[in-house]
């Protein structure tokens, strides 16, 4: 097979909401569809010309495997798929806790494990996907950087504590800017304007935002500065929203609670596998 961004078959193992996005940004970027299989228990189709079955096909040794099932179904799906996968594969995960020690007693075989942590922004080319993995092959770190970098930025990091805390900010980040983006429309619809119409304005206000503050040398602190005349409206605003920190140390709480569930369902993994 003669894939450019794969060197071999391509199996997802679960392909719901962050696989599913993966997925279609990865055909989109010219994966050939006949390369893929995904096994789910549902069955549903998963795009056109991907192969989809309930049972691990039996028929190639996949060349990468993404297991992108939810993290308690790991002792579902690794009896199964273990047994079927070589030294190599590339074995990549994104259950969210999971840890690399986790994913190592389970798939024995495998020369290479890499944690990802994707977020839904992959869909359209605007995501972060944080990468890990303690594997000293640089050939199947490199590919799977190219494979990574089709969804938005990839980024490695050499620790694992690294890549969980960043994957709390990236990886769950999409919901806690979502939120803010209907807490802005909500409350301009309190005080008067039509919800949809606010909801609207909201997106493009935000959408507009990151990418000047992308293309800026200015960081955020002094790109707010940039908006805010002294004494004029934004300001007004900006000084509800800085009483006593209250938005950064709710944004803090938001992130902790974030890691302590992580951090439990690392301890739920590794427990079942002693
Ligand atoms: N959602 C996010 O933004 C996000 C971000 C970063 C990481 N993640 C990680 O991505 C993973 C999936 O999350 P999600 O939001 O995509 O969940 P989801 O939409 O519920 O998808 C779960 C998928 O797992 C499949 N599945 C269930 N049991 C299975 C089994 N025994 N074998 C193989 N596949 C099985 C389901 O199959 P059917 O479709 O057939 O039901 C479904 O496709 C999680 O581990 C999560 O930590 C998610």
């Amino acid at each position: 097979m003669a894939d450019p961004l794969l060197p071999g078959p391509l199996w997802l193992a679960g392909c719901g909401n962050m696989a599913g996005a993966m997925l279609a940004r990865w055909i989109e970027q010219g994966v050939d569809p006949s390369h893929v299989s995904v096994i789910r228990p549902s069955g549903r189709p998963a795009g056109e010309g991907v192969r989809v079955t309930t049972d691990y096909p039996e028929d190639e040794v996949p060349a990468i495997v993404l297991l992108g099932m939810k993290p308690y179904q790991l002792d579902e799906v690794a009896p199964l798929l273990a047994p079927i996968l070589d030294e190599e594969t590339i074995l990549v995960s994104i259950l969210a806790g999971v840890e690399l020690a986790s994913l190592r007693a389970r798939f024995a075989r495998p020369r290479t494990i890499i944690r990802a942590m994707p977020n839904l922004p992959v869909r359209v080319g605007k995501g972060v996907v944080c990468l890990t993995s303690d594997s000293e092959d640089l050939a199947a770190k490199a590919l799977l950087t190219g494979l990574m970098a089709t969804l938005g930025h990839a980024e490695w990091f050499e620790e694992e504590l690294g890549f969980q805390l960043a994957g709390h900010l990236t990886g769950a980040g999409p919901a806690f800017l979502f939120r803010f983006i209907d807490a802005l429309a909500a409350a301009a619809e309190r005080l008067g304007l039509p919800f949809d119409q606010a909801q609207r304005l909201a997106l493009c206000m935000v959408e507009g935002s990151a990418a000047l503050a992308a293309a800026s040398d200015d960081d955020p602190e002094r790109l707010a500065r940039r908006v805010a005349s002294p004494g004029g409206t934004t300001e007004a605003g900006l000084k509800i929203l800085d009483a006593d920190r209250a938005l950064f140390a709710l944004v803090e709480r938001t992130l902790a609670a974030s890691r302590t569930r992580g951090l439990e369902m690392a301890a739920e993994a590794r427990s079942k596998r002693d």
